[in-house]
């Protein structure tokens, strides 16, 4: 009986710490978009040095590893906070590709 319940227990552990290897926490989708839009819209339109960029260039995992692995030219990055940063990549994971709300930045 005893070694029921711990069972149960290490299969609910391995349940939610698996499905938090995939995924994007603590960011503020809305701040994000706003953050997006005021920071990386700069470079990243038609046309400007960057290209046009938009949520659904990646799917979510590919901007949780973008952001995770600092891929960016450190540069153009600087001025954010880890906090902006976080928020952007909420934003950007929230509307992947392959997310539940696929969406461009208006
Ligand atoms: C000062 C200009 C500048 C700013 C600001 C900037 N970027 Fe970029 N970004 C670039 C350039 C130039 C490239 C392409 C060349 C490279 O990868 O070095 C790029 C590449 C990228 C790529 C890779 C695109 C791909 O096809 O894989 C992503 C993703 C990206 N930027 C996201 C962002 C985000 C998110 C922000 C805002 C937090 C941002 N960038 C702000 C200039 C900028």
């Amino acid at each position: 009986m005893k070694m029921q319940k711990h069972l149960l227990i290490g299969l609910l552990i391995l349940a939610v710490s698996s499905t938090s290897v995939m995924a994007v926490e603590g960011g503020n989708p809305r701040k994000g978009k706003y953050l997006f839009k005021k920071n990386c819209k700069t470079c990243h339109v038609e046309g400007a040095e960057g290209g046009n960029l938009t949520p659904l260039e990646k799917t979510m995992s590919q901007w949780e590893r973008y952001f995770k692995k600092k891929k960016h030219n450190p540069d153009s990055w600087s001025e954010l906070t880890e906090q902006e940063l976080l928020d952007i990549n909420q934003f950007l994971f929230d509307h992947a590709v392959d997310s539940d709300q696929p969406e461009t930045c208006g």
